[in-house]
């Protein structure tokens, strides 16, 4: 399995822990930038990052900016994304369990590294339960009604 990441320059600083992170369950990243501090859109990493979802590139990814908000905000409006934002480790499971998200949306201003490694460690453990939730997330897709 292939994971992306992308970040803008307040969420690249976590794509190094969580490479680590990862290669210790011997999971490749791919990242899609921002590479270095110099202040950037983050629709342009955001977008390069849903459509490597979106052709199949990588099968899930995880994303960070200084919120988490601009990137879910960008990530969502593709196809094959559902993208959560969690501040927490408890959020992160939640969002795969209850909504199945594809893309886990980091902060890396307001959370800790160590708070954002345990929530990308609930998000891969967690597993989507269906059910009920199964129906609300085919829901998600805006249907115009008449
Ligand atoms: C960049 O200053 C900041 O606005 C961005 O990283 C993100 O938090 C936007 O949602």
């Amino acid at each position: 399995m292939k994971i992306g990441f992308a970040g803008d320059h307040a969420g690249f600083l976590l794509a190094a822990p969580i490479k680590d992170f990862l290669e210790r369950r011997d999971i490749e990243m791919v990242n899609y930038g921002t590479f270095g501090p110099d202040s950037v859109d983050y629709p342009d990493f955001a977008h390069r990052l849903g459509e490597a979802i979106d052709k199949g590139e990588v099968e899930i990814a995880i994303a960070a900016c200084g919120t988490g908000n601009g990137m879910a905000m960008c990530l969502n409006k593709h196809a094959a994304v559902r993208a959560g934002v969690a501040w927490n480790r408890e959020i992160a499971k939640l969002c795969k369990e209850h909504n199945d998200a594809n893309v886990l949306v980091l902060s890396q201003r307001f959370v800790s590294v160590e708070e954002n490694l345990a929530c990308v460690r609930e998000w891969l453990d967690a597993e989507f339960v269906g059910g009920r939730h199964a129906r609300r997330v085919a829901k998600i897709p805006y249907v115009p009604q008449k």
